[in-house]
């Protein structure tokens, strides 16, 4: 007899030992350090080529390694998803940035054989209300996952406090975002996807438990319209299927004692 994950399971999200989050935490910084100096060369005509470049010196500055360069022939350090692009947007010398674009960057290094993963949004010079809500919508859903983050939670706990943090930015802000279907967060450790998938909605009580020394990479992605999206002939890229812009945050999270530790701050 084969027993379903998740209900009732015994198993938990892999732990951790406390060295070896703070390795990933090394790894996160460098993350973290790469997002910093991407967000500060983002102006008006900047490529976003340009920006993959200065991600992936700040990565090799740092002795690391871009997790993203290579992934499953992905051809880049960053992913750079510019308005209506969800995430896996493709940097290109062409694409250059103008004022009131709404960008979405995700970076990913390894140091010493451990992963760190983390996204930013945020806009080029001033972004109009509705945009600046999105982006403030996206990070508060991901800081609803991240408080979720805590020994004795299972799983879809995590995922049901997303969709809780995103219900509650919609009262905030007066207006509906799209949960964007089919994509999610994972766990991460020596390597930059693992199980669980972590969705961002759903049902409490379900799936591994949280232990302390479990780490997932918590990613909300929400638009501003439709929860729908396509890929483009790039077969990378993610778009909304119809053309509302789309905001994405994450970090890469552990549980300890403590509370929850942001391993890419
Ligand atoms: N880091 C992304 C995620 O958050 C995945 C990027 S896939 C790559 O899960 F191919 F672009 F690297
Ligand atoms: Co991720």
């Amino acid at each position: 007899m084969v027993s379903l994950p998740g209900l009732r399971s015994r198993k938990t999200v892999p732990a951790r030992t406390p060295g070896e989050l703070d390795a990933m935490a090394a790894a996160g910084s460098v993350v973290a350090a790469a997002l910093r100096a991407v967000q500060a060369a983002a102006a008006p005509g900047v490529s976003t080529k340009d920006l993959d470049d200065v991600a992936e010196t700040v990565i090799r500055q740092a002795n690391g390694i871009p997790s993203f360069l290579g992934y499953h022939g992905y051809p880049a350090s960053i992913c750079s998803s510019v308005n209506d692009r969800v995430v896996h947007g493709i940097p290109t010398p062409e694409e250059t940035l103008a004022a009131g674009d709404l960008v979405s960057i995700d970076c990913g290094a390894i140091i010493e054989g451990w992963h760190g993963d983390a996204a930013v949004t945020f806009g080029i010079g001033t972004l109009i209300a509705m945009d600046d809500a999105l982006s403030a919508a996206t990070k508060q859903s991901m800081e609803a996952g991240i408080a979720a983050m805590i020994p004795g939670n299972r799983l879809t706990d995590v995922s049901h406090a997303i969709e809780t943090g995103t219900h509650a930015a919609e009262r905030t802000y007066g207006r509906k975002f799209g949960i964007v279907a089919g994509y999610g967060g994972h766990g991460i450790g020596r390597e930059m996807h693992m199980d669980p998938f972590l969705p961002n909605e759903g049902e409490p009580g379900r799936g591994p438990m949280l232990v302390v020394g479990s780490v997932l990479a918590i990613e909300p992605m929400l638009t501003l319209g439709t929860t729908k999206t396509r890929i483009l002939a790039d077969e990378w890229t993610v778009v909304t299927s119809d053309g509302s812009r789309a905001a994405h945050w994450e970090h890469t999270v552990a549980v300890t004692e403590h509370g929850p530790r942001i391993l890419t701050a």
